[in-house]
């Protein structure tokens, strides 16, 4: 961690990044969890499935108006992502200034492998969001692309022939796997004591909360590609 003797307003100071960091991160984990859930859904078949798509337009209703809730929820994910990349990114930058000489040996760094996959597989994340939103959402980049047929578009994306998206969402859920496994190893520590015996009990819950939510994702997929769900 970095220690500066300048006092900060709390938003800019070292401690208030790595809370919004925290925060905008349970906020996307938390929507992670639950379309990971939604998308078993699949296994119940298209009538299952495609009302539970329909119902998710339909949250709010009488409260709110149309599809409100779905596009507060849109507002919620957009500030959260933007302030996850935007903490992180003044946090790096800010490790960088304080470091008069770059380390000779960065590969000696603690922290610096995984700090470098996290930029890089938050940019794979980024990029893997934007085509599954042309893909599943606005259906551009989907064979059938039809926003009324939620389980036709699934079911049409992950067909055989088309195995390379299926290999291109495997290599963003890895992605996504390994980012959430440092995410949350850092959460679980600083929650957690602060023994080796702590740390060592913090790595081994990320360890099976990354790889329960990458399972959740990928079995759908491979459901799709060996028929189980057609
Ligand atoms: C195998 C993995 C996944 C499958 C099968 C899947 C499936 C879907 C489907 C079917 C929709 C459209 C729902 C609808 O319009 O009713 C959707 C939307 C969406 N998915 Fe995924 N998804 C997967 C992984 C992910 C991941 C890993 C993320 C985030 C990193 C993500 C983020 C989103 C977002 C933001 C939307 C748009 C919600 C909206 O604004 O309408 N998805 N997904």
């Amino acid at each position: 961690m970095v220690v500066t003797t300048r006092t900060r307003s709390p938003i800019r100071s070292n401690v208030g990044l790595k809370a919004l960091m925290a925060v905008t991160g349970i906020i996307l984990v938390l929507f992670l969890i639950a379309h990971m859930l939604g998308n078993l859904k699949s296994f119940a078949g298209q009538t299952a499935f495609d009302h539970y798509a329909h119902w998710l337009r339909d949250i709010g209703k009488p409260l709110l108006p149309g599809v409100w809730f779905l596009w507060i929820l849109r507002g919620v994910l957009t500030v959260a992502v933007i302030g996850h990349i935007a903490a992180a990114t003044a946090l790096a930058m800010r490790a960088r200034a304080a470091r008069p000489v770059r380390y000779a040996h960065r590969a000696k760094v603690q922290g610096s492998y995984a700090a470098r996959t996290m930029r890089w597989g938050g940019v794979i994340i980024l990029l893997f969001v934007i085509y599954h939103l042309l893909d599943l959402t606005t259906g551009h980049l989907n064979p059938v692309g039809d926003p009324s047929k939620p389980y036709g578009n699934l079911v049409a994306d992950f067909a055989p022939e088309r195995w390379y998206v299926t290999l291109f969402y495997t290599l963003a859920i890895l992605a996504i796997g390994f980012h959430l496994r440092h995410g949350a190893f850092s959460a679980f520590r600083s929650l957690g004591q602060q023994t080796p015996r702590g740390e060592r009990r913090a790595r081994v819950a990320a360890l099976i909360f990354a790889v329960a939510l990458c399972a959740g994702y990928l079995v759908v997929p491979f459901a799709v590609l060996t028929g189980l769900v057609s």
